[in-house]
């Protein structure tokens, strides 16, 4: 017998059916040699993703949410977590010690069998427990697939090329030509409301809650996002020599990872290539410059500016002359492929200023799709923060004053996760994600 609910079962399978054929056409683009390959050293191997999202599924819709048993206890703990080890020891497992890809993809199949049936006929959203509270494991499934496919391609991105294969019909770079002039915007004083509010969203992931309003004073913001040229700039000032401009774990870091220059560049003779995920480019002058949040910092400060604090990106981003909010910064029309660069549609970013049709209401470019942002706030939880029931360790782990906040959106970034209060977070020294930023002058 069907359970009556308000989330609707068809649009949730059709969600699930489409998470997983992306995940799929992902692992089918890593070369069978390429496996066990871990590229990026601090996370887990490549195999272990490929369990992971349908062992998280039936960890937390089926084992946590309707109290059933899963299917293979094993592989549920094996496959339980993968996020940035701390240390690498957690992590190193010998390839033999992995299943086979067989294997794994068999736990796959027979996951995605237990999650349809769920989906389709058992109790997923029930006011009496609060792991199912309006579908919020459910939810949680549906989501943190898509996450996670972002995180992939920045693993993805990582791997010689010759170790992945060009899917069919995959579109060259936009490389562009010259950027635009950078140009600035002043904001006035204001009200931006934080985080997620649950009349107007059916799911949140804890660390947005609860909503709450902030006073942001005036202050002016670059219309684009940084570019590769201006970054140019600052690298040929050599401001990777200059340690007046790092934070102490930017310091560090540069010296310990002998960093002197954004990772997506490669030398090439005296100039630059910018390694795309499937080829290399002359360093396009006209995108984003991708880069960690100590680096977005140092070029800040060599401006004599800052980074935007997470207020001062909503205001950007979603408030409007007359003091109300948007939904979006182009208004209330659901994302589409006019208003940015994101929901896979590239893989790769494209010139700053190609989508106007999403700029906010102070004209603001960009802010969401064609690489996250940096912000200045350190990823802590909101007043009123409680760890959600069907994933208590989603956030907590990580509010341990090392990771900053992210707004916006990357090429990557799946349109379903495209809402104001969603916030990513990565350490200060990660360089892989597809992160940009933008510089503010002015306020507190
Ligand atoms: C929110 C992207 C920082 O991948 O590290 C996936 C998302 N958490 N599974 C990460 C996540 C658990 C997380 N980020
Ligand atoms: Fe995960």
């Amino acid at each position: 017998m069907r359970v009556p609910m308000a989330l609707d079962r068809a649009i949730c399978a059709e969600w699930y059916r489409q998470n997983r054929r992306r995940s799929h056409a992902l692992f089918d683009s890593v070369r069978p040699e390429a496996y066990y390959d871990r590229p990026i050293p601090l996370r887990n191997p490549i195999c272990f993703y490929e369990g992971h999202l349908p062992a998280f599924s039936v960890n937390t819709l089926v084992k946590r949410g309707l109290k059933e048993s899963g299917i293979d206890s094993d592989y549920e703990v094996l496959f339980e977590r993968g996020i940035d080890p701390e240390d690498a020891s957690s992590v190193s497992r010998e390839s033999n010690g992995w299943p086979s890809r067989e294997e794994i993809r068999r736990y796959g199949e027979l996951a995605d069998r237990v999650i349809f049936e769920a989906l389709a006929d058992k109790p997923i959203e029930r006011g009496d427990d609060p792991v199912l509270r309006g579908g919020l494991a459910a939810y949680t499934i549906l989501e943190h697939e898509p996450m996670h496919q972002e995180t992939l391609r920045y693993m993805w991105h990582r791997l010689p090329f010759e170790r992945k294969t060009r899917p069919a019909q995959t579109g060259r770079a936009n490389v562009g030509g010259a950027p635009p002039a950078p140009r600035t915007v002043r904001v006035p004083r204001g009200a931006a409301t934080l985080g997620t509010s649950q009349n107007r969203w059916p799911f949140g992931w804890d660390n947005e809650f609860a909503a709450h309003r902030v006073e942001v004073p005036e202050f002016d913001i670059d219309i684009y996002n940084v570019t590769n040229r201006d970054f140019l700039e600052f690298v040929q000032a050599r401001g990777y020599e200059r340690p007046e401009l790092w934070s102490e774990e930017g310091r560090d870091w540069l010296r310990l990872e002998n960093v002197t220059h954004p990772l997506f560049w490669e030398a090439n003779g005296d100039g630059w290539w910018w390694r795309c995920m499937f080829e290399r480019v002359p360093l396009p002058e006209s995108w984003p410059v991708y880069v960690s949040h100590a680096e977005a910092e140092a070029f800040a400060r060599w401006k004599g500016r800052r980074l935007p604090t997470e207020a001062q990106f909503h205001r950007a981003a979603y408030g409007t002359p007359e003091g109300s909010e948007r939904s979006y910064p182009w208004g209330e029309e659901p994302p589409a492929a006019q208003h940015g660069n994101f929901d896979f549609r590239s893989w790769d970013p494209e010139p700053v200023g190609s989508h106007p049709a999403g700029a906010s209401a102070w004209g603001i470019e960009d802010l969401v799709g064609n690489g996250w942002e940096w912000t200045s706030t350190v990823f802590e939880p909101y007043p009123g923060f409680e760890p959600m029931p069907s994933y208590p360790v989603y956030s907590t782990d990580f509010f341990d004053g090392k990771h900053f906040v992210m707004k916006g959106a990357s090429p990557a970034t799946a349109r379903e996760l495209i809402r104001p209060g969603f916030r990513n977070w990565f350490r200060g020294n990660y360089p892989y994600v597809y992160a940009s930023f933008r510089t503010v002058g002015g306020g507190s």
